[in-house]
């Protein structure tokens, strides 16, 4: 028997965005309704801060079983690779055979985006116009593409640890995005003191996003801070918002954004107020003022891979 294989390629041209987005309300409503298995990452750190990890799920509803295998590099565009480079392995639950094998870095860029896409549409003001970019890699192309559909976005700043990266960043979207004003920042305060939505997409350790700078009525994705020694969020931005997370064991496991303020004693257990499964059923209070602050704490899920691999090999 041969096997089924999807490249980056094959995967970028199948799983559109608006189709992964519909994908991860899927997900998140079967987790609502308990009828999906997740098992916290096994992460492995390798040498200079790189990590190897493996994100094992059971999807009850599709009959699969699967695991993504992934390493995560961030110095890696140096070298004309990606930051983050795998594989999602599908098995039948049935008769446990393996289904197939899909390029894991073009389902990790697409899902994550999909996801904050689901939160922020669930999350965010509707009236939201104005994003801003914390990053420029591959999550602030995916992020780019994601909220704009579910938001009319009319402006976006972004800030970069360069301002040439942010300058880059402009000139590659404004084509595909001509209705939109893209504004490069030298300053990350200003880039997002006028921001209705937020997104880190960063590989940074320590803060990049501050409370003080955070205007009322802003909905922030924090997604690239994915470990409990890492954080984007300082204490005070999370003290000041109502948050949610992707998934309560990663969140409280993984965190650092949750963490942090957590173990200095600026927030309680409680401050956690839901998972995106219990905020997209319904199942928890969110925004109730177009004043409140709220943010999504994206770890990333094993289920959300392996949905979409599935789909994927189904097609
Ligand atoms: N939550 C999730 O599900 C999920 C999924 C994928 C990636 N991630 C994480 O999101 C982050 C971004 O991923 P990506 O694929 O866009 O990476 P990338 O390497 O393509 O881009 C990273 C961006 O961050 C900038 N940057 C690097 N170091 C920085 C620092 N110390 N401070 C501020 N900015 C810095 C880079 O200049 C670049 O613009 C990574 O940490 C990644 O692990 C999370």
């Amino acid at each position: 028997m041969s096997l089924k294989y999807l490249s980056e390629k094959q995967v970028n041209e199948m799983l559109d965005m608006n189709t992964c987005i519909g994908l991860m309300k899927d997900v998140f409503t079967a987790f609502a309704e308990g009828k999906m298995e997740n098992k916290l990452r096994s992460v492995f750190p390798l040498q200079a801060g790189n990590v190897f990890g493996i994100m094992p799920a059971v999807i009850p509803f599709e009959e699969v079983c699967g695991a993504k295998l992934i390493t995560v590099f961030p110095s890696n565009h140096s070298k004309g690779l990606s930051s983050h480079l795998g594989v999602v392995a599908v098995f039948s639950a049935g008769d446990g055979q393996l289904l197939g094998l899909c390029d894991g870095t073009a389902i990790t860029a697409i899902r994550t985006g999909a996801v904050s896409a689901v939160a922020t549409e669930y999350l965010s003001r509707k009236d939201s116009s104005t994003m801003c970019l914390i990053g420029g890699g591959v999550q602030a192309d995916m992020h780019l593409k994601a909220i704009t559909m579910v938001r009319d976005i009319k402006r976006v700043t972004i800030w970069c640890p360069t301002l040439s990266e942010s300058e880059k960043f402009c000139k590659k979207h404004k084509a595909e995005y001509p209705h939109i004003e893209f504004i490069p920042c030298e300053n990350c305060a200003d880039a997002v003191k006028d921001a209705d939505i937020i997104n880190t997409v960063t590989p940074s350790t320590v803060p990049v996003l501050f409370g003080e700078w955070v205007k009322k009525g802003a909905h922030i994705n924090a997604v690239g801070a994915c470990s409990k020694t890492a954080r984007e969020l300082d204490s005070q931005c999370v003290a000041k918002a109502k948050l949610f997370c992707d998934n309560y064991d990663s969140c409280r496991n993984e965190a650092g954004d949750y963490l942090f303020p957590l173990n200095e004693g600026v927030i309680n257990e409680s401050h956690l107020l839901g998972d995106l499964g219990e905020v997209v059923s319904g199942k928890v209070v969110t925004r109730t003022s177009d004043e409140d602050i709220t943010i999504f704490e994206s770890q990333g899920l094993a289920c959300e891979d392996v949905v979409c691999a599935a789909w994927l090999l189904k097609q």
